[in-house]
């Protein structure tokens, strides 16, 4: 279902060096496995594509009955517990037809204003999520969106208009909704937040939105069973030694292209899972992205001619799911009718290759991952085949790639600019 071409990075790299790290690859994913080394309690969201039929039922019918009974959901999260299910809903526009916002993902009052007048009038719930319980964004965004239900419904009647995804056990938020007795979905502890898109922290929201789970955790599962295979033929695995050669060799950047706009989130969420897994003890490809061809109006030019330090991947989806034909001019003032009657995604896929080809001859190593068109199962399989290659990527640095100890930081200096008693 998903084909990576590596074989653009020919120039940069050598066949041999490519099967000189393989080992240390297998032995990484090997390790993934088995369950051990640096992050070992950290490794379950390699079991979540085998959710239950049972669990994955629950999730759909609780997503059903939030469509049936509101006019939008509103879900509050930040990080992994919220840009997982973001990207899945704006990928699947032809799946998702149920108004889903987002808040607590910013501290922005003109953000938060206006969803909230957005809200005047509608029936909605809340799904807040939170694995800590305590982050200060969705906190702060929770506080006002509890105080809209209250002021929409009354006091009463909110019981059953939030939804609280967090740890099974402990934190602030799991306290909150056993004492005011809200209906809870569990993040399983040893699942961290930006590789839990495939618990109910991602499939929730997506069950909402009308995007069909169980499709997605099947290709998911597909994926999965395909790039644990420790042979030769797991491009996962290729990937992987293909991104930490480059690393060793100066690349400092990965920018994930993509010619298809629904993707961006994707990517978002991409940059979030690579950047927080693989950026520590000064290591890592910093994770950007660009969305075609708008940026090849802007970035285009540094791909093209800026420093050469760029692994350039394009994520490509082969048949879009809809089409327009290109329609023809009797006065063709534009010049355009040579493409009358050709097909919009022919023009986006010439584009595609016009580009990769450029930016290899402008002395960039480029890789294609494809996926046949954009779809539950594509989608879910895509959340998988990246969770792989960042940890194998991960253990071939020498890094933890399941803890993120620096995001610490700004909290320390923001709570003790904010008075927290304690900080
Ligand atoms: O990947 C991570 O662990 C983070 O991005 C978290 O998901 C993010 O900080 C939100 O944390 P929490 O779910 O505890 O509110």
């Amino acid at each position: 279902m998903i084909t990576i071409d590596t074989e653009k990075v020919s120039p940069h790299l050598q066949e041999k060096d490519i099967a000189g790290r393989m080992p240390a690859a297998i032995e990484a994913l090997d390790s993934l496995l088995e369950k051990r080394g640096p992050g070992a309690g950290m490794l379950g969201w390699l079991d979540l594509p085998h959710m239950s039929e049972r669990e994955i039922d629950e999730l759909a019918d609780t997503g059903k009955a939030i469509r049936e009974e509101n006019d939008c959901l509103v879900v509050v999260g930040i990080g992994g517990s919220y840009i997982g299910a973001r990207a899945a809903i704006e990928a699947l526009p032809f799946e998702a037809g149920f108004p889903v916002y987002f808040a607590g993902n910013n501290l922005s009052p003109v953000y938060l204003d206006a969803l909230l007048s957005r809200l005047d009038g509608k029936k909605f719930t809340i799904c807040v999520i939170s694995k800590s319980g305590t982050t200060t964004e969705p906190a702060i965004a929770f506080r006002l969106l509890k105080r809209k239900l209250i002021e929409t419904f009354g006091p009463d009647a909110i019981k059953n208009r939030i939804i609280a995804i967090t740890d099974p056990a402990k934190g602030a938020l799991r306290e909150m909704a056993t004492k005011e007795g809200w209906k809870t979905f569990s993040i399983p502890p040893d699942v961290g937040g930006r590789f839990s898109i495939l618990s109910p922290v991602g499939l929730l929201p997506c069950a909402a939105a009308g995007i069909p789970v169980k499709g997605m955790l099947a290709g998911a599962l597909g994926a999965l069973e395909t790039f644990i295979r420790s042979s030769g033929t797991n491009d996962a695995l290729r990937y992987a030694v293909v991104r930490s050669l480059l690393h060793d060799r100066g690349t400092k950047i990965e920018v994930l292209s993509t010619f298809h706009p629904e993707l961006a989130m994707i990517c978002e969420w991409w940059k979030q899972l690579a950047g927080e897994s693989e950026g520590k003890d000064g290591k890592g490809l910093f994770p950007a992205s660009t969305i075609m061809t708008t940026d090849l109006h802007s970035l285009g030019q540094f791909l093209q001619e800026g420093a050469r330090d760029i692994l350039e991947t394009f994520l490509v989806a082969k048949h879009p799911l809809r089409d327009l034909t290109i329609p023809s001019d009797q006065q063709d003032l534009d010049n355009l009718n040579y493409l009358a009657g050709r097909s919009v995604s022919e023009v986006n896929a010439k584009a595609f290759e016009g580009t990769r080809s450029a930016h290899e001859a402008g002395g960039l190593p480029v890789i294609t991952i494809e996926v046949p068109s954009i779809t539950p199962d594509t989608v879910g399989a895509l959340f998988v085949f990246f969770e792989i290659v960042v940890s194998v990527t991960g253990r071939l640095l020498g890094i933890n790639p399941f803890d993120q100890p620096g995001v610490e930081e700004y909290k320390t200096r923001m709570f003790k600019l904010l008075g927290k008693p304690g900080a």
